[in-house]
């Protein structure tokens, strides 16, 4: 679809003064980052008690870093002087009419969004873009708030915001590309590396990392392991920063269900992303994790944890299984174009600092054997969580093609992951001429019938 031009850029990238609503966690880092990069920031909440809270923990960050060394008095100084705190209560959003970019960074509620962006869009100047910082809506749900959709944008950011060097840049169905362009271009200004994700639940990161935390669920609902056990088989054998339980309770165990969940009714109940019952009576409990003292683990003082079991071979076990399902997803990711492999690889890696990039851990596990584990998984449970991709793709080949009786022989073709959906889609055109005129085009449903 030909996407209408949006107004130029009043100036430079680097010259943008930059408007933030919502000073919580992740506004006030959207803050304090665009103010460090030299830029004019306006702020403001709707409640006044967020917006001082915000301001005076930016002072505390800057005073710290100065004690420690890290940062000057003059600079802290200036990133004072650069952010104007201005509460808006009333929904009053004329303080952003000189704004070049606007960053919204409410409560992750859809009608709130809506609504904040129909009022910016009335406050601020036909030039100025409109982002979202939302971690799992619709960016295009979010732009059809607005007369003008081809001016907003997601720019999901990572907590902490100055530390967390990945950006997702999110197109809606309607973005223009030059927004899309100024916004990457502003992003690298900052010092940012940013991936392009489609409009899809859960952008990159959160889709892809699912089973980080849904397969262990999994693993420890089975009896199949403790949670410590599990845990440790992460950190130490497949060398992730945190085992998957650790993780949530970072997390915390209400915003990752909230996630898992967003994420199961965006892909209208897909079963690879149902959420599990352990974790929530964990959130109707109020065991969030490490904020509230108790999650997957008990945090008052003195309490202990159960010794993991470190019998190798279990261990083994618990890494093939949870790998091969990420490995799957990011495959899948691949092949239903929600971003390139090479920006899937940096996503995780630098996101939610995985140990390596999934698409190359696959490649080099060979994508036989990955594909293999999926088909046992499917196998003992009978479900559709290990598929649907690389698990059907492969199967559905191996039937077209008596040959090849053995699954693993026919994926083992596959040398890089990466490049797979093509790979996919060549063999088709090649066996099933009168179901594919062209490569190009991939009609699966034709083709299923055809098999
Ligand atoms: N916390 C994270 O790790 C994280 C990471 C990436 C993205 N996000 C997304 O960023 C957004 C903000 O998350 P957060 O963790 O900073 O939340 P938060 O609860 O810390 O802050 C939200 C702020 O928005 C304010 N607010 C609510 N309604 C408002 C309105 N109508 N107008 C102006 N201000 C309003 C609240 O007073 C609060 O200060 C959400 O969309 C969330 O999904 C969060």
């Amino acid at each position: 679809m030909e996407q209408p031009a949006a107004e130029p850029p009043s100036r430079n990238v680097a010259e943008w003064t930059i408007g933030v609503v919502g000073a919580g966690t992740m506004g006030s880092g959207i803050a304090q980052m665009a103010a460090g990069a030299g830029h004019r920031v306006m702020v403001t909440d709707a409640s006044a008690e967020s917006l001082e809270s915000a301001r005076d923990r930016l002072k505390k960050t800057t005073a710290g870093l100065v004690k420690k060394g890290r940062l000057d008095a003059e600079t802290s100084r200036l990133l004072d002087e650069l952010i104007t705190w201005a509460p808006g209560a009333a929904g009053e959003y004329a303080l952003f009419r000189h704004c070049d970019l606007v960053i919204e960074a409410v409560v992750e509620d859809l009608a709130i969004k809506r609504d904040v962006f129909r009022r910016l869009e009335a406050a601020v100047s036909p030039k100025c873009l409109l982002a979202s910082n939302t971690s799992s809506l619709a960016i295009t749900a979010i732009a059809g708030a607005c007369k003008k959709p081809e001016r907003v944008i997601g720019l999901h950011f990572f907590n902490p915001v100055p530390v967390m060097q990945l950006v997702e840049v999110i197109p809606g169905l309607l973005t223009s590309p030059d927004v899309v362009n100024q916004a990457e271009e502003l992003m690298s200004a900052w010092g940012k590396t940013t991936v392009r994700s489609a409009d899809t639940p859960g952008f990159i990161v959160n889709r892809i990392a699912r089973p980080f935390y849904g397969e262990a669920l999994r693993l420890f609902e089975e009896s199949i392991a403790g949670k410590s056990t599990i845990d440790w088989a992460m950190r130490e054998l497949a060398g992730f920063r945190m085992g998957p339980f650790e993780l949530m309770d970072l997390i915390g165990n209400d915003v990752n269900f909230a996630v898992t969940r967003s994420i199961f009714d965006g892909m209208h109940q897909d079963p690879r992303y149902r959420p599990s019952i352990t974790q929530q009576r964990l959130v109707e409990a109020g065991f969030f994790g490490r904020k509230t003292g108790r999650g997957h683990y008990d945090y008052a003082e003195g309490a202990t944890r159960p010794e993991p079991d470190r019998e190798a071979s279990r261990g083994g076990q618990i890494v093939d299984r949870i790998v091969a399902m990420l490995i799957n997803e990011a495959a899948d990711a691949v092949y239903w174009k929600v971003a390139s492999g090479a920006d899937i690889e940096t996503a995780m890696t630098k996101g939610v600092n995985y140990p390596r990039g999934l698409l190359e851990w696959g490649n080099q596990i060979g994508a036989g054997v990955v594909l293999q584990r999926l088909h046992s998984l499917q196998e003992l449970y009978g479900d559709d969580r290990a598929g649907p991709h690389m698990r059907k793709f492969g199967i559905k080949y191996a039937a077209l093609h008596p040959r090849h009786l053995m699954v693993r022989e026919a994926f083992a073709k596959v040398k890089n992951l990466d490049d797979w959906r093509g790979v996919l889609i060549q063999w088709y055109a090649d066996d099933l001429p009168g179901c594919y005129p062209d490569p190009a085009i991939h009609r699966g449903a034709d083709c299923e019938e055809a098999a």
